[in-house]
Order: structure tokens, then sequence, then C-alpha cells
């Protein structure tokens, strides 16, 4: 199951409405999603218009979308009311830049506004090779692709490290985890009614897990990320869905 299939299975059997998508690029996870608010925000947009007419003549809904072409940290900072009057957000995919801050603080953004039975996806936590989990602050230059060893093209890079800061900053107040699916799909959930409410970046512990490689991680995947079979996706939902409908 990929993410997209998930957060459709969802979507299709809770009351959930509120969809956002942080790093939207051609829009193919996006589009196809049926929800009845979906936000998508993206620094530069590259939906091609034949997929936006494909999937406004598919899903009509598509024609109610809102479009932030901005940075995530910009949108959080500037969108308060927006997001305020969506009420909360039931499911976000987390799929901006993939280091370790960024990545970060998106899921520690949209944890101010998650619905306590909501669901935050973070894409690409478990890179296929060490290639793509090339630790980059931004998408690696060619100058430095020539000297990555195996590059495929793939980048992940160490979006990882947000799920070994987050199951150990939150113990008791979130269930993180990584489905070994579609390149590592991290889940985020908060465990019952959320009280840790200080969602700022703590800069020692985030010290302490940007020193750790991916050779680390590969070494004890199931300590590290709690890295779960494909299969936990379905107890996933319907852990979601049994609460909901
Ligand atoms: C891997 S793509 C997203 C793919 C998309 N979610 C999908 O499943 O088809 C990553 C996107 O993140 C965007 N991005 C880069 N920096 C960002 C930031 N600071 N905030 C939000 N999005 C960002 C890029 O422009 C790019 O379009």
């Amino acid at each position: 199951m990929n993410r997209i299939q998930l957060i459709q299975e969802i979507f299709s059997k809770t009351d959930f409405t509120n969809y956002l998508e942080i790093g939207c690029q051609k829009g193919k996870s996006f589009l196809p999603i049926k929800a009845k608010n979906k936000t998508a925000v993206d620094p530069l947009f590259k939906i091609p218009i034949r997929r936006r007419l494909k999937w406004l003549i598919k899903w009509p809904s598509n024609r109610k979308n809102r479009y932030f072409q901005e940075e995530s940290d910009n949108f959080f900072a500037k969108r308060k009311e927006y997001l305020r009057q969506l009420g909360h957000l039931d499911i976000v995919l987390v799929d901006g830049l993939h280091n370790f801050r960024t990545s970060l603080n998106d899921v520690l953004n949209s944890l101010n506004y998650l619905n306590p039975k909501g669901l935050i996806l973070m894409h690409d936590c478990y890179p296929p090779n060490a290639a793509a989990a090339y630790p980059s602050e931004f998408f690696p230059s060619d100058e430095e692709i020539k000297n990555i060893e195996g590059w495929a093209d793939e980048w992940c890079g160490d979006v990882w490290k947000s799920v070994v800061y987050l199951i150990r900053k939150y113990p008791d107040t979130l269930e993180v985890g990584v489905i070994n699916t579609d390149y590592g799909l991290g889940f985020v959930m908060p465990k019952s009614a959320m009280k840790e409410r200080d969602f700022r970046i703590d800069e020692k512990l985030f010290a302490e897990i940007d020193k750790l490689t991916y050779e680390d991680m590969m070494k004890d995947p199931k300590g590290t990320i709690n890295l779960k079979e494909a299969g936990h996706a379905e107890k996933i939902i319907s852990k979601i869905t049994s609460g909901s409908k």
C-alpha cells in the first residue's frame, strides 16, 4: 500500500475532511486524493495543466483546492488565520524539503493543528541506500552528485532523523514509527488527548540525533525508527477508522 492508497482509505472510511500536503510538486498524490478540503504548499508547483484538468473532471471537488506557493515555514508563520478557520487538520503528508530540520518543523507545526484522532504521514523515512539518504540542506547539486557513490536520482535525505527525534522526545504523547513501504512512510499519531503542547525544537536533542548516520540507523531500524512491516498500514487504518464514522 502506498501513501495515496493509505490516505484515501482513511478519508473513505471516516468523516475526515481536511487534508494538507507539504511538498506537492506535480500533484501526483495531491490531485487523486478525495477529501472535502485540500491544501497544498510548495515554493514551486509543477502541476501540468493536463493533469489538473484530468483530476478536475474525475473529482470536481478539486476546484476548491487551496494552493500556497511558499515554503512550509512561511506557510505556518503567515497562514495562522487560514488554518484556524479550517478547524483542524485530519491528515497531513509531509513531503517537502527532505532534510532533518525542515521535515521536523513541518511535523511540529502540523501537530499544533492536528485532529487528536488524525494522522501525519512523512514520506521517504526509510531510504533504500546510503546515496538516497545523503544528508544535505537542499536537493544535492550536480557537483555533489558526482561524488555520491551509487546515486540513482532518488533523494530521501535524512528525514528519518525526524522519526528518531519524535520517538525520543514524545514517548507518552505520540505514536511514531515507519511503515516499510513506498520509501518508508513515517507515521505520527497522538496517543490520547495530546497533553504536550510545546512543539518547539529541542536543540540539544536535535544536535545529538543529527550526529547519527544512515549506517547507524540501518544497524537496527526497528530500534531506531520503529520500523514496521508493510501490513502495519492496515493496523493504522483500523485504529483510526474504528473510532470514527
Ligand atoms: C518529492 S516532491 C513532492 C512529491 C509529492 N508529494 C508527490 O507525492 O507526488 C518535494 C517537493 O517539495 C517542495 N519543497 C521544497 N522545499 C520546500 C519547502 N521548504 N516547503 C514546502 N515544499 C518544499 C519541492 O518544490 C518539491 O516540489
